[in-house]
């Protein structure tokens, strides 16, 4: 496993595999797992993932301009030591580690906007945020140039806005989302868990237990419309002292459109997602359930 902060040199790394496998007769595949590091499980789950690829490409980088003023840029969890060790377990091939001045030398005047699908759910409650996750991911695609791209369900909102990008600029990339990974009693794993206190942890299983009740209850047709499912999922974690929901939604997947109240679940041809996001204390967590058509209509 190599280490690489600068993008010219990682490129360069790049170029030179792909040119040997190329006099050998065989085209590299390259699996790109972008993330900003403290890694837990479901890090090391996309990078299993990726190891289909022949060569798997960890990016470790804390991404400025995708955190709001008041958001927790300075405060975000860091360990490298910790980081490498789970990279190395992993069989990762190149760990990129780039500064803040290695990514922007300069502030960027560049910028890449998803319209719509930003301005719901966390795009909403984090102006911008998404603006800084499609130019970053932009920006290490164009270092990379990878085949596939893994990213964490968790973040379903972000799965939508990039497969947007990919496909609106041509991109010639296939992402990967793959399943949330959880702990065994459901909180679905994030880096900001180790922000809470255990009485705020041990609300926060709401999240995770109020969605597999509302699935269970929408594949058993106990609730069949969008506004009845939302307003179970908001009474259920509104019962937790310490929750404070920023949102619950629920909406199509992957186009993030809102979905009249009194639409019959079972009426609607597509997917849907009910998405959450909920403060304890200082940390906000986000969670959701993807209702898809196949498992809701065969109960039917
Ligand atoms: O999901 C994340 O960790 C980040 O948003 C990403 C995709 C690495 C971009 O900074």
């Amino acid at each position: 496993m190599i280490t690489i902060k600068e993008p010219k040199e990682l490129q360069q790394e790049l170029k030179r595999r792909r040119f040997e496998a190329a006099k050998q007769g065989h085209e590299l595949t390259v699996g790109l797992v972008p993330t900003m590091g403290f890694l837990h499980e479901g890090h090391a789950s996309l990078l299993r993932e990726a190891r289909s690829s022949d060569v798997v490409v960890l990016s470790i980088f804390v991404n400025p301009i995708q955190f709001g003023p008041n958001e927790d840029l300075d405060r975000y969890p860091r360990d490298a030591a910790r980081d490498l060790a789970l990279a190395e377990k992993e069989k990762v091939d190149i760990v990129f580690m780039p500064e803040v001045e290695h990514m922007y030398p300069q502030p960027t005047k560049t910028k890449i906007r998803v319209e719509e699908l930003t301005s719901r759910l966390c795009g909403a409650s984090r102006p911008g945020h998404f603006d800084g996750v499609t130019t970053v991911v932009a920006k290490l695609f164009h270092i990379v140039n990878p085949d596939f791209a893994y990213f964490g369900m968790k973040d379903a909102q972000q799965v939508a806005v990039l497969s947007q990008m990919v496909r609106d600029l041509n991109m010639d990339v296939q992402l990967v989302p793959c399943p949330i990974v959880r702990e065994s009693d459901g909180l679905a794993l994030s880096s900001r868990n180790v922000y809470l206190t255990g009485e705020q942890r041990a609300q926060a299983l709401i999240l995770s237990a109020s969605l597999k009740e509302a699935y269970d209850l929408v594949t058993e047709h106990k609730v069949t419309t969008a506004g009845e499912l939302k307003r179970r999922l908001t009474e259920r974690i509104q019962s937790k002292p310490l929750a404070e929901i920023d949102y619950v939604d629920v909406l199509t997947f992957p186009e993030l459109e809102p979905l009249d109240e009194q639409v019959r679940i079972d009426d609607y041809q597509g997917d849907l997602i009910a998405a959450l996001a909920v403060k304890f204390g200082n940390t906000r967590l986000i969670d959701n359930m993807l209702f898809e058509k196949k498992d809701v209509a065969l109960h039917v």
